[in-house]
């Protein structure tokens, strides 16, 4: 059986540390799509075509990767997508937190949507969208 994950975010910009995350799951699963979240209470620097441009041209070449946007509940898109899984980086013991937050609550709108955790590679452990912008 095929397994679709989805690696959301808001992308403002894609960085080289979600690259290699997104990399990374794909030894995993058969396919990733990355949801780009319009995220307007981030007020993102770069508009959302931006955003998902910028997504397009780094994965052209990859077939087992998609790129999507959306807007509203993640665990909507996650269905609209047929997704089983949710993948989120962590980078440091700063982001477990508000990950293990994001994780309970989407488990309890949609129980059968696990999410799943990768780490950062420890040279893209500082990486930021907000440093890189
Ligand atoms: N490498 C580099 N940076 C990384 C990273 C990695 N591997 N993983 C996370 N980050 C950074 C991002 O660059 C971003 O940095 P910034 O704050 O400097 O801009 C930061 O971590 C967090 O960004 P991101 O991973 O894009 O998450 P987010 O908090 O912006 O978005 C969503 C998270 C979109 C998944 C979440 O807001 C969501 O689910 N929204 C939909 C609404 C919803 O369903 N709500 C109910 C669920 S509680």
């Amino acid at each position: 059986m095929s397994t679709t994950a989805i690696y959301p975010g808001t992308y403002d910009p894609v960085t080289r540390g979600h690259i290699d995350i997104c990399q990374r799951a794909l030894k995993v699963f058969d396919h990733v799509v990355i949801g780009v979240a319009d995220s307007p209470a981030k007020q993102p620097f770069f508009d959302i075509d931006e955003r998902f441009d910028m997504l397009e041209t780094v994965f052209a070449d990859n077939d087992q990767i998609s790129v999507r946007r959306f807007s509203g509940l993640l665990i909507d898109f996650a269905r609209e997508c047929d997704a089983e899984v949710i993948i989120r980086g962590l980078r440091a013991i700063s982001d477990f937190e508000y990950e293990v937050q994001l994780a309970g609550m989407n488990r309890s709108l949609a129980p059968e949507i696990e999410t799943v955790f990768l780490t950062a590679a420890q040279r893209y452990a500082f990486v930021s969208s907000s440093l890189v912008r």
